[in-house]
C-alpha cells in the first residue's frame, strides 16, 4: 500500500527540482500524478517515466487554471491533492527590482498560489476534502535583500496559505492547507543563483558534492518527503502550519 494510494494529486512546476521530485515520490507512493509547467519537453519527458499525466500551464494565467481542472475533474472526478510549487527567482535587491521584475515574480508566486487555490477548493470540496501544499520559502520568515520580489513574494504565500486555512476550517470542508518553507535546497534554481551571486567561490568548486555539503544545501527528496506526509491522511491534524525544512538554519 502507498502512502496516497488512490489520490489525485497535482503538481504545478513539476519539470524540475522539487516538484519533480514530489511527482516521482507521490507517484512511487501510488498518486494519480498531474505535473504542470512551462517547460513541457522536460514535463513530458518525466511524466512518461513515472507513468504521470503532463499538462502545460504558465500558472501566472488564470484561464490555464479553469482549463486543467476541468480536465482533471472529467478524467479523474476529484481533486485530493495541489502543491502550488512553481517559482521563479530573480537575483535583485530593492533598488535593482524593476517594476517588471516584481510584477512577473508576484504573478507566478502570488498570482499563481492564489489562483490555484481558489480553483482547487471547489473541487476539493467536492470531493469531500484535500490538501493544499504551498511551497514558500525562509525568504518569508527573515529577509533575503539579493531577491528582494521573491521574498516578498513568498511572504504573501505564507500569509495567504492561513487565511485560507482558516476559511476551511470555519466551513468545515475537510480541505487543509499548510506552506513549506524550504532554506537551500540543490535544484536548477539555486545552482543558477550561486553562479548568478558575487560570491561565486563556492560555486566555483568544481566537486559538485563539495559544494553541496559546504553550502549545507538539502536535497529536493528532503522537501519531498514532507510534501508526502502534507499529501497523506496522516497528516489530517495539520492545516494553516508553516513547515520548516532548512536544516536549522532559521533556528540560529
Ligand atoms: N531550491 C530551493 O532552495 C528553494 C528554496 C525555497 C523555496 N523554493 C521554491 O520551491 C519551488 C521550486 O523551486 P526549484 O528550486 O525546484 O526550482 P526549479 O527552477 O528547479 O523548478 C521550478 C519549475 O517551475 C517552473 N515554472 C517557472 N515559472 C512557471 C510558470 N509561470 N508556470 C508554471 N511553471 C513555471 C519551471 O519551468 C521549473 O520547472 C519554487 O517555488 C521555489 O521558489 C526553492
Amino acid at each position: 500500500m502507498g502512502r496516497v494510494d488512490g489520490k489525485v494529486v497535482i503538481i504545478t512546476g513539476a519539470a524540475s527540482g522539487l516538484g519533480e521530485a514530489d511527482a516521482r515520490l507521490l507517484s512511487a507512493e501510488g498518486a494519480s500524478v498531474i505535473m504542470t509547467d512551462i517547460n513541457e519537453e522536460a514535463g513530458q519527458t518525466i511524466a512518461g517515466e513515472i507513468g504521470a499525466e503532463f499538462v502545460r500551464q504558465d500558472v501566472s494565467e488564470e484561464a490555464g487554471w479553469t482549463a486543467l481542472i476541468d480536465q482533471v475533474m472529467e478524467r479523474h472526478g476529484r481533486l485530493d491533492v495541489l502543491v502550488n510549487n512553481a517559482g521563479i527567482a530573480i537575483i535583485a535587491d530593492v533598488l535593482k527590482t524593476t517594476t517588471d521584475i516584481w510584477r512577473r515574480t508576484l504573478a507566478v508566486h502570488l498570482d499563481g498560489t492564489f489562483f490555484g487555490c481558489r480553483h482547487a477548493l471547489p473541487a476539493m470540496k467536492q470531493g469531500g476534502g484535500g490538501s493544499i501544499i504551498n511551497m514558500s520559502s525562509t525568504a518569508a520568515l527573515v529577509g533575503l535583500s539579493p531577491y528582494f520580489a521573491y521574498s516578498a513574494a513568498k511572504g504573501g504565500i505564507r500569509s495567504l496559505t492561513k487565511s485560507v486555512a482558516i476559511y476551511c476550517r470555519e466551513r468545515k470542508n475537510g480541505i487543509r492547507c499548510n506552506s513549506i518553507h524550504p532554506g537551500s535546497i540543490d535544484t536548477p534554481m539555486v545552482e543558477a543563483a550561486l553562479a548568478g551571486l558575487q560570491d561565486v567561490k563556492l560555486a566555483e568548486q568544481r566537486d559538485r558534492e563539495a559544494t553541496r555539503i559546504a553550502m549545507g544545501l538539502g536535497e529536493p527528496s528532503d522537501v519531498a518527503y514532507l510534501v508526502l506526509y502534507l499529501a497523506s491522511d496522516e497528516s489530517k491534524h495539520v492545516t494553516g502550519a508553516e513547515l520548516v525544512v532548512d536544516n536549522g538554519d532559521t533556528a540560529v
